[in-house]
């Protein structure tokens, strides 16, 4: 028997919903203008919506199917470890959280394509924006043979007109899409942007934070907490054991305690736009300080310079939706390598907003007190310093003869040296 070619039999479409107005739209509008099965899949990546909620909205509103699908472990695990140990912050402020998840979003997405025969994958990614490119290019590098919708790209409506197109079509619409803020979260960060936001010079109102106090409101008695790291993870905190999720989630609630986190960022997008950002991202920040400071402990001043200069390119990589390409997985072959002795305890200070190395230990650690002390029992080789300078010196040394014998007394000016040589090359 012939099987039904695409054409024959109904289309089907896996939309990647998040519960908000787009996909919501979205949920309706593909299946009038395509005529297809629409099922929808929310993946968990800690926002903190009601899931569940937007689970029964997205089949009031039509979905032949809606699930939703808790990926917070894997997330801590495989996308955020990776990133911090790469530390990864984009444009040396922002912890990538979004750039993060979209890659998860879409393994989880094609996994379950796969599973209910999905001919494509619809998103609700605006055309100006970072998250459009990083679902295609992750959809195009996994499942090659799907095809991809983007529905808010192609309809051409404004906000104000997908309200009143979900009322005319009586889609329930989410009480928070009224707010005047878009909220992007993950365990790893909170982004807010739109309002007030868009004018780069008013500052950010109190009442967009949720994940942090204010320096007014946050305790006035600093905190001190021990982070433990094995092998470059985060295991950890106040000496109790603790899973990657686990540990980001409670040291959010602890450092944001203390108003720890805020980022306030003008983003480059890979799309050619800037953008004001505010994050919050209190376990994210302290978590970067503190492995990048237990690295300065244990690794040796060349693999750390090399690490560092490679780390920017990392946080670009992830940013520009290039998780699944090969140079990223090289990188962190190379990084995983350099977090053997990434082994130790870091003692953070949190205090009204900050968040300060204060201690560090590690049983790796290169810090060797003999040879650092001024006391008595400095064992370094004063003596040795002196051939080493005559040596390191050297180059300069000759280069600065050489320069004074032709120019500086007198014998030859610039001129003359190059007259010289212009006429020796003829
Ligand atoms: N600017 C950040 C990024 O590109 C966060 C974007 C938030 N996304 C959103 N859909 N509101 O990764």
């Amino acid at each position: 028997m012939k099987s039904p070619s695409k054409i024959e039999k109904q289309m089907k479409i896996l939309l990647a919903y998040s519960g908000g107005l787009d996909t919501s739209v979205a949920i309706h509008w593909l299946k009038e203008k395509y005529g297809c099965e629409v099922v929808a899949v929310t993946i968990d990546v800690g926002q903190s919506d009601d899931l569940k909620e937007a689970m029964r909205r997205a089949k009031a509103i039509g979905a032949s199917r809606a699930w939703v699908i808790d990926a917070k472990k894997e997330f801590a695990e495989n996308y955020v470890l990776p990133a911090l140990k790469a530390n990864a912050l984009y444009e040396g402020s922002y912890p990538l959280g979004t750039a993060l998840a979209r890659p998860l979003m879409v393994e989880r997405l094609v996994a379950m394509a796969r599973r209910f025969g999905a001919d494509a994958i619809a998103h609700g990614c605006t055309g100006k924006g970072n998250d459009q490119v990083r679902f295609e290019v992750s959809i195009m590098a996994l499942a090659p043979e799907l095809d991809i919708l983007a529905p808010t790209r192609e309809w051409g409506m404004s906000r104000d007109e997908e309200i009143e197109y979900a009322k005319a079509h009586d889609i329930p619409v989410p009480v928070t899409c009224e707010a005047p803020y878009s909220i992007d979260e993950s365990v790893w960060s909170r982004a807010i942007e739109c309002g007030v936001l868009e004018d780069p010079w008013n500052e950010p109102p109190e009442s967009i934070f949720e994940w942090t106090n204010g320096t007014d409101s946050s305790p006035n008695e600093p905190e001190y907490v021990d982070i433990g790291f094995c092998e470059g993870s985060p295991i950890s905190l106040n000496g109790s054991a603790m899973e990657p999720l686990e540990l980001v989630t409670e040291l959010n609630e602890i450092a944001g305690n203390h108003g720890v986190g805020r980022i306030d960022h003008i983003e480059n997008r890979l799309v050619g736009i800037k953008s004001r950002e505010v994050y919050e991202a209190p376990a994210a920040l302290v978590l970067t300080k503190a492995h990048q400071d237990l690295e300065s402990l244990v690794m040796p001043r060349d693999l750390m310079h090399y690490k560092r200069g490679m780390e920017q390119h990392y946080a670009n990589l992830v940013y520009d939706g290039l998780w699944f390409s090969p140079l990223r997985q090289a990188m962190d072959a190379f990084i995983e390598k350099t977090q053997k002795n990434v082994t130790g305890t870091i003692k953070i200070k949190l205090f009204k907003g900050s968040a300060v190395v204060v201690g560090r230990e590690s049983p790796y650690s290169l810090y060797t007190a003999n040879l650092s002390t001024y006391e008595k029992s400095d064992e370094f080789d004063h003596a040795a310093a002196k051939g080493f300078i005559y040596v390191w010196g050297l180059p300069l040394k000759t280069t600065s003869m050489v320069n004074s014998v032709k120019n500086g007394n007198g014998v030859m000016n610039g001129s003359a040296v190059k007259e010289e040589f212009t006429s020796a090359c003829k």
